[in-house]
Formats: C-alpha cells, sequence, structure tokens
C-alpha cells in the first residue's frame, strides 16, 4: 500500500456525474445532487488508504477486470446505506407472525415455509424474521421446517450477518423475553444469536437489479424493506415484477410502507390497511 500525503480535490461536477453513473449501473443505487459530497468522502477515503490522489486514474482502477471488481467490492460496501436494526418495523414483522400462524391453523404447510429477505445488511432483519417464524413452529409444537435466503451486495455487511454477534445497543428494539430465548452472551459481553437460529438463516452475496440471472426459486415471504427506495421508479417496478414471479401461490411480498404506491400486479392483491404495505399472490395460480 502506497500512503500519500497529497489530498484528493473536491470531485467536479463531471467527475460526480461519472462517478454515480457508475453506482448506479452496478447496484441501482440513485444518488440525488445532496449526496454528492457523501461519495466524495468515501471515495476519497478509500483513494487515500491506497495512496491515489487523482480521481480518474482511481475509476481506472475500479473499472479494470478482476482486479476492479475486487477494488469495486469494498467501494460498494462504503457506499452503500447500511441503516437497520432489529425488529426495524414491527407491524411488518406481527404481519409475517399471522401469516405463519394461519398457514399452520388453516394445515396448508406443505413443504418448507421459505423466506427471503432482500438487502438484508448486517443480518438485524432476517434474524428478526428467524425468531418470528420459530416462535410460530414452536408454539405449534412443530419442527422447524422453515429456511431464510437472506441477499446483500456488500460482503463486509454479510460477514458481519453469518457472525450473529451484536452488542447490547443494538437489542433496544428485541424485547426481554426475545433477548433471552434467542441470544446468548459471548465473552466480551455481546450477544449472539443463538445457532438453531443461525442455522436457518443462509447468507448469500447478490445484486437484487441482476435478479433474473438468480436461480428461481420460490417463496412464501419475500420481505425487502428500505432497498427500493433507492432505485429509480422503472427498475423499482421490475424488481417488484420479478418478486412476483418468485411467489408460491399464496405468497406475500412485503416491501417498506410507500416504497412503491403506485405498483400493482395482475396476480397479487394488495393487503388491506395502513400498517403494512403487502400483496399476496393468487392461491390459485400456477408456477
Ligand atoms: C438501508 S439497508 C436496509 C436493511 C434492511 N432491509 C432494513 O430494512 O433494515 C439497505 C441494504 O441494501 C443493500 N443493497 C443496496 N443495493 C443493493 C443491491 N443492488 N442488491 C442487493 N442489496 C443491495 C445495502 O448493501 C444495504 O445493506
Amino acid at each position: 500500500m502506497v500512503w500519500t500525503l497529497q489530498a484528493p480535490t473536491a470531485l467536479t461536477e463531471s467527475q460526480f456525474v461519472r462517478w454515480s453513473k457508475l453506482l448506479e449501473e452496478r447496484t441501482g443505487i440513485q444518488l440525488s445532487a445532496q449526496q454528492k459530497a457523501l461519495l466524495q468522502s468515501q471515495v476519497t477515503m478509500r483513494m487515500r488508504e491506497l495512496g491515489y490522489s487523482d480521481y480518474n486514474q482511481y475509476y481506472q482502477l475500479v473499472t479494470d477486470g478482476l482486479s476492479g471488481l475486487m477494488e469495486w467490492s469494498v467501494l460498494v460496501d462504503r457506499l452503500t446505506v447500511k441503516e437497520t436494526s432489529f425488529f426495524r418495523h414491527r407491524p411488518s414483522l406481527e404481519y409475517v407472525r399471522r401469516f405463519i400462524q394461519n398457514r399452520i391453523n388453516n394445515r396448508e404447510l406443505h413443504g418448507s415455509f421459505d423466506i427471503w429477505s432482500v438487502g438484508c445488511a448486517t443480518g438485524e432483519e432476517p434474524y428478526s424474521l428467524a425468531m418470528v417464524a420459530n416462535d410460530c413452529f414452536e408454539l405449534a409444537g412443530l419442527p422447524p421446517y422453515y429456511g431464510i435466503t437472506a441477499l446483500d451486495i456488500s460482503s463486509a455487511a454479510l460477514a458481519q450477518a453469518r457472525t450473529g454477534i451484536y452488542n447490547a445497543r443494538k437489542l433496544e428494539q428485541v424485547q426481554p423475553d426475545e433477548v433471552l430465548r434467542y441470544f446468548e452472551r459471548t465473552d466480551d459481553g455481546q450477544f449472539q444469536v443463538v445457532k438453531k437460529l443461525r442455522d436457518r438463516v443462509c447468507f448469500s452475496h447478490g445484486n437484487v437489479t441482476r435478479i433474473s440471472a438468480m436461480p428461481s426459486v420460490s417463496m412464501d415471504v419475500i420481505f425487502c424493506q428500505n432497498l427500493l427506495v433507492y432505485f429509480r421508479r422503472w427498475l423499482r417496478r421490475d424488481i417488484l415484477n420479478a418478486f412476483a414471479a418468485r411467489l408460491k401461490p399464496g405468497g406475500v411480498l412485503i416491501i417498506g410502507l410507500g416504497e412503491s404506491v403506485d405498483w400493482e400486479h395482475p396476480g397479487l392483491k394488495r393487503v388491506v390497511g395502513s400498517e403494512v404495505q403487502a400483496y399476496i399472490r393468487d392461491q390459485r395460480q400456477e408456477q
């Protein structure tokens, strides 16, 4: 690593356009003009670490073949917003609880119950889903035939998610009985999600904007919150349509409130109510 004392100058308007275009092409994330400072500070910080002072040279590095892809994976982690928390939107998670309970009560569970957490960041969302699913299966005295696939574009976030280790502050929205049942204290005073939940969550690296290249596995629940907001309207619509195609008949898609207000799909019905934004796939539809 070469260190330099020469600080990069401010990004020019055309450099900002070039970098934000690259980010959007590769991740779907659209930056507003106000986010120029964020882009600049993250790119500059990384350039400093590598000893670069010229944005164009660093751009060359990032866009150059395989080594460019490795560098890109570091940079993308710096440029994505990974804000998240356990039970970030309780009403959506309580909706999933009722959905699973209804399936169990109506004896509609056939095979495994599959959940997809898209844009899972450091794991708080898929582990919250695992707690809810586990509650339902345990209460019904059923073996835990559920699985959660959790996808994110940030390798660093996924590495942290796989450990399942969080500090006490991260557990603020977890109820005391959930902490007791689903976390263990580590030697250094942190909290680790218990193994029986970690075993049910499979973290995978991927880019939701390339969803058509992903294996087409059908899901009972697709949970995607606080990700689509970063995308253009047409891209949100395409991704939502692709989610719809990946729902099992009777499955549910849950997004963040207000994240795509005008989207409709002929095979899905919007759930009535203002607390969650959810869409159920028609039971009779064949895959
Ligand atoms: C703000 S966090 C939301 C986390 C969680 N869903 C929640 O609501 O708390 C957005 C996450 O989406 C991920 N992300 C951004 N672009 C993505 C893409 N194209 N494909 C997959 N994940 C992406 C980011 O790395 C980040 O972890």
